[in-house]
């Protein structure tokens, strides 16, 4: 007798990483017989993968559990469980805060999900957030070959050794670890059988990626080989982790793509420092210039953190002159959100919230402004796009630009998943549009 497959909803919160992760607890469920829906009330289980990044991304989490109450009460059998950040950070303190929750898995231990799934069919509640010696990458099997579209993550780093005095991702992901080069490209290449094009690199800091000699640098270069892999993107990057090497393959290695995510978080000083970032708005402003160099239409993005306790005015300022130095293609602006655990939070000068709502505002009023300018220098420029998906409109097409904009284009679905020559002829708020060229 054959079973009909059990459904698996995954909902994933936060970072890349998390997404990267949420495929992978998808395929090790697979062999627990389950395949993936789009559509929560049919779900045999539910797994919430979690960010603890900000205060409000961790309580998002308890109140999406709250909303699951009537499913598993109509459902008794719904198996629910949390991954990711949130799952790390409070472990057990979840199954005492929400009874209706089953298992619990940090983002080290997901290979072994279909053992505690199991057990969770069987009547028991299950916890792992271990970080175990064994690699869960080795552990868990190789990936399906399944046909995907052609865009990809590939986590080849994780975890972070840089303890930036406001982030908790050192303590929920663990000390860095690289993966080795020959697991990255072996995966790579199954990606590139499988229909993909473009895959981009993740690390919580990958730029710090020592699985071989050469750092990153030698990675992409070695990726680089690949047939039919056309494009390689990295991100999140450390700045003080921009080695030579990478830099200058901004400039030779021709599937890197110009784009680089590279927070700094503020323009002042005496924040960085007490942020401990381990450099100054000056060093920074001068690798970008370095970076420039190398690739001069590079786009460059960051984050930044507003009212970081102790910020004062004249700090706030010193970060708006950085962004209007640099000028970035967009960027990522948070309130700063006291996480436990970490040093900042004990501080004693944290920031008036209507004070942070202001300079929030204002950060991001700038921001917008060079994002718009970004769009509109592309406007008449040729470029290629990777057609990802049909667009809004009929005999449309949508897929990113080098720069990762997004382009809307007149093409027919025969060209989904390749790679096309455009002119950019208009930009809109939220993408660009451009026209096929021969
Ligand atoms: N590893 C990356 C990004 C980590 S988290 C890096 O080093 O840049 C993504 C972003 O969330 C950070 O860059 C930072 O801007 C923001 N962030 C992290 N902790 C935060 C906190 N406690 N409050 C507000 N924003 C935070
Ligand atoms: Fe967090 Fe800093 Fe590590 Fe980035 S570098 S993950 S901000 S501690
Ligand atoms: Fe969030 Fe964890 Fe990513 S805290 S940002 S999901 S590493």
């Amino acid at each position: 007798m054959t079973q009909a497959p059990k459904k698996l909803f995954i909902k994933t919160y936060g970072c890349q990483m998390n997404v990267y992760d949420s495929e992978r607890m998808a395929e090790a469920l697979g062999a627990s017989g389950y395949v993936t829906t789009e559509v929560q009330d049919e779900a045999d289980m539910v797994l919430l993968n979690t960010c603890h990044i900000r205060e409000k991304a961790a309580e998002k989490v308890y109140s999406d559990l709250g909303r699951l109450r009537p499913l598993k009460e109509a459902k008794p059998d719904l198996k629910i469980g949390v991954a990711g950040c949130v799952a790390q950070a409070e472990g057990e303190e979840i199954l005492n805060r929400m009874p209706l929750v089953d298992l619990v898995v940090g983002p080290q231990s997901y290979h072994r999900l279909p053992e505690m799934e199991a057990r969770v069919g069987q009547g028991g509640r299950a916890v792992d957030t271990e970080f175990p010696e064994d690699d869960k990458f080795a552990a868990l099997k190789s990936r399906p070959k399944a046909k995907r579209g052609p865009t990809a993550f590939l986590t080849v780093q994780e975890g972070c050794d840089k303890f930036c005095a406001f982030c908790v991702v050192p303590y929920t992901r663990g000390a860095e670890v690289s993966r080795p080069a020959e697991r990255i490209v072996a995966e790579a290449r199954g990606l590139v059988e499988a229909g993909v094009r473009e895959v981009t690199l993740l690390g919580q800091n990958v730029n710090a990626w020592h699985g071989a000699e050469g750092g990153l640098a030698a990675l992409v270069g070695q990726l680089a080989q690949i047939d039919g892999l056309e494009r390689i993107r990295y991100t999140t990057s450390h700045p003080n982790d921009m080695d030579e090497a990478l830099i200058a393959a901004h400039g030779h290695e021709a599937k890197l793509m110009p784009y680089l995510h590279l927070p700094v978080q503020s323009g002042s000083d005496r924040i960085l420092k007490a942020m401990n970032r381990k450099h100054t708005a000056e060093e920074y402003i001068r690798l970008i210039e370095r970076i420039r160099a190398a690739r001069p239409d590079i786009l460059m993005t960051s984050d930044f953190i507003v009212g970081f306790p102790g910020e004062t005015d004249a700090d706030f300022e010193a970060t708006m002159d950085l962004v209007r130095e640099v000028r970035y293609g967009s960027a990522f602006s948070f309130k700063y959100s006291p996480r436990p655990g970490t040093p900042a939070a004990e501080r004693k000068v944290q920031v008036a919230p209507e004070v942070m709502d202001d300079r929030l505002q204002r950060l991001q009023g700038l921001l917008t402004q060079q994002q718009r300018a970004a769009q509109d220098a592309m406007v008449g420029r040729e470029t290629t796009v990777l057609l990802e998906k049909p667009g809004r409109l009929p005999g449309q097409m949508v897929g990113k630009s080098e720069h990762l904009f997004a382009v809307h284009v007149d093409a027919p679905e025969a060209l989904r998943g390749e790679i096309v020559k455009v002119r950019i002829t208009e930009a809109g708020p939220n993408s660009l549009g451009g026209t096929l060229l021969a």
